[in-house]
């Protein structure tokens, strides 16, 4: 069933990128509010995940969800959602966010699909079957010079200031060129597609990031082990990045 799944997963995929998009282009339909200091949110998010869960669960009776806003029931063939990734840019009026949807069968990832609604990209990947941009093969760049190397690192209030500080300087000490986009799901397919060397974060959630995981490592990258003892629950550092950049981003970050 892993084939019907994949297709499900990018047709709701779709479906709740349009909702956003519509929700984004009308402004007026939606208000802003925090969940903490600098955590965005807004109603859109609710509802985009309200109708990820209907679908997929009327798709697959069985299957559970952890969802950012609200579901939580792991079980062995489990969705993890993210409905907007990049919800700050989505409230300020930055289209740069995306829909992301993981699949992961007995705690392992089997689908990775992140949609972004305002370029109509489709990132996809089933376990073995490599990662495609809108149905066409795609693999991480071949970086393997630092120098060279245009990287992301993520920040949130998570993991405080200083320790954000302290990697963005010991990895730009190194030679690399730094973004910070707002979105670590989208910031993972751009790993998978190319466009970025790495992406680093001293903390994230499953959910922003289990489908880039799955779709940097099936484009022939390398991803830290972000599932390894709470991870599922409770987040954990990540590193996805070219196969010759993980010894020098493994040092400068600590992240393994
Ligand atoms: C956030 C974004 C951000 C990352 C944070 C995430 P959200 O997710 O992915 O880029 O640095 O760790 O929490 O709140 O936009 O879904």
């Amino acid at each position: 069933m892993a084939d019907h799944r994949f297709l499900c997963a990018q047709a709701v995929a779709r479906e709740a990128g349009q909702l956003i998009r519509r929700r984004f282009e009308d402004k007026s339909s939606f208000n802003l509010a925090f969940k903490g200091h600098q955590d965005h949110l807004t109603e859109v998010d609710g509802e985009a995940e309200r109708l990820i869960v209907a679908r997929l669960g009327e798709a697959f009776p069985g299957d559970t969800f952890i969802g950012e806003e609200s579901a939580r029931e792991a079980s062995d063939s489990l969705w993890v959602i993210d409905p907007i990734d990049g919800t700050a840019c989505f409230a300020r009026g930055i289209p740069h966010f995306c829909v992301s949807i993981a699949y992961l069968r007995d705690r392992n990832p089997a689908i990775g699909v992140i949609y972004d609604p305002m370029f109509d990209e489709m990132f996809a990947a089933a376990l073995g079957a490599g990662v495609t941009l809108n149905g066409k093969p795609v693999r991480v760049s071949g970086s393997d010079d630092i120098r060279s190397a245009t990287i992301e690192i993520g920040w949130n209030m998570r993991s405080g200031i200083p320790g954000f500080v302290a990697l963005v300087d010991r990895v730009m000490a190194r030679g690399a060129g730094m973004i910070r986009s707002g979105s670590g799901a989208l910031a993972m397919a751009y790993v998978a597609a190319g466009r970025l060397d790495a992406y680093l974060e001293q903390h994230i959630n499953a959910w922003d990031v289990l489908a880039g995981l799955l779709l940097v490592r099936e484009a022939g990258g390398y991803v830290s082990d972000f599932l390894a003892g709470e991870g599922l629950n409770k987040g954990n550092p990540v590193l996805a990045c070219t196969p010759g950049l993980r010894q020098v981003l493994s040092e400068a970050s600590g992240i393994r």
